[in-house]
C-alpha cells in the first residue's frame, strides 16, 4: 500500500520507522511518503495559515499550499488522473487505483476496526493533517469533486492536529495488510474483531505475588479454555462497553 502524508510536522511520523510499521516499510509492504506542507508554500515565510474570514479566534490553513501539495501527490496517481488524460496519454496497462484522501478531523465520521478493515483494501491513501482551527473548506470541496475524500475522527476528543490521528490510523490499517503481522491468528482474537473486547491474557509464572493464573488456563482442555475466554470477553464488554452489545 502506498501512503502519502501532508503535514507541517513531518517529525511526528518518525514513529512509523519503529517496530512492526518500520519492518513493514523495510520489507516494502508499506510505501510511506511524508511531505512538509511548507514546501508547497511559496512566499518567503512559507506561510500556511491566515486569520478566519468573517472573524473569530485562531488561524485557518490557507488553500493554496494544500492545493499545490495534493496536486503534486495526485499527479500520475489514479486511473483517471487529469494529468494523464489531459496529456492524451494511453492509460497504463495496470492503472493505479484512485487515491483516497483522508482528512483527520474531530468533525469526521468515527474511525473503527471495521473502517480499518475496509481501508486496508485501498492501494493508495493520502492523509492531510490539519492544524489550528482547520483547513479552508474549499480544499475539501475541490478534492471531493475531483476524487474520493473522507473526514475521519479517531474519537470524541480534540487533538492539536491530524498527525497523531493519522499515525493511529496508519498503524491500525497497516497491521491488517497481508504479511505485516507475523502470526495472522493474532489478528483474529483481538478486541473489536468479533464486536467484543479481548479476554484477559496471562503468561508464566503460574503464580505471581500470590495471584494465580485461572486454573482453566492450566487445564489443557482447549474447549473449556475457549469457552472461558468467550465468557470473559462478553463479561468485560458488558461491563466496560455495553454499547458494543447494543445494550
Ligand atoms: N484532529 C483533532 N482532533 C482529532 C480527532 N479526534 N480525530 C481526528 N483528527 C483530529
Amino acid at each position: 500500500m502506498r501512503i502519502d502524508v501532508v503535514t507541517i510536522f513531518p517529525g511526528y511520523f518518525d514513529a512509523l520507522e519503529l517496530s512492526l510499521m518500520g519492518k513493514a516499510r523495510d520489507r516494502g509492504l508499506i510505501d510511506l511518503h511524508v511531505h512538509d506542507l511548507r514546501d508547497s508554500a511559496h512566499d518567503k515565510h512559507r506561510t500556511v495559515d491566515d486569520t478566519p474570514t468573517g472573524g473569530g479566534a485562531g488561524m485557518v490553513m490557507k488553500p493554496e499550499p494544500w492545493g499545490a501539495a495534493l496536486d503534486g501527490i495526485l499527479v500520475g496517481a489514479g486511473a483517471g488522473s487529469d494529468a494523464a488524460s489531459e496529456a492524451g496519454e494511453q492509460p497504463l496497462a495496470e492503472p493505479a487505483a484512485e487515491p483516497l484522501i483522508i482528512f483527520p478531523s474531530p468533525a469526521g465520521e468515527v474511525f473503527t476496526q471495521a473502517m480499518a478493515r475496509e481501508l486496508a483494501h485501498e492501494q493508495h491513501l493520502v492523509f492531510g493533517c490539519g492544524r489550528y482551527e482547520g483547513i479552508d473548506q474549499r480544499v475539501f470541496e475541490e478534492y471531493a469533486e475531483r476524487g474520493r475524500v473522507r473526514l475521519v475522527s479517531i474519537g470524541d476528543y480534540v487533538l492539536n492536529g491530524g498527525e497523531v490521528a493519522s499515525i493511529a490510523m496508519v498503524e491500525a490499517i497497516g497491521r491488517l495488510l497481508p504479511g505485516v503481522v507475523g502470526n495472522p491468528d493474532s489478528l483474529v482474537e483481538e478486541s473489536h474483531e468479533a464486536g467484543l473486547l479481548e479476554y484477559p491474557s496471562y503468561t508464566k509464572p503460574a503464580e505471581w505475588r500470590g495471584r494465580r493464573v485461572p486454573d482453566v488456563l492450566l487445564s489443557g482442555n482447549h474447549a473449556a479454555i475457549d469457552a472461558w475466554r468467550h465468557e470473559q470477553s462478553v463479561e468485560r464488554t458488558r461491563r466496560v462497553r455495553p454499547d458494543l452489545l447494543g445494550d
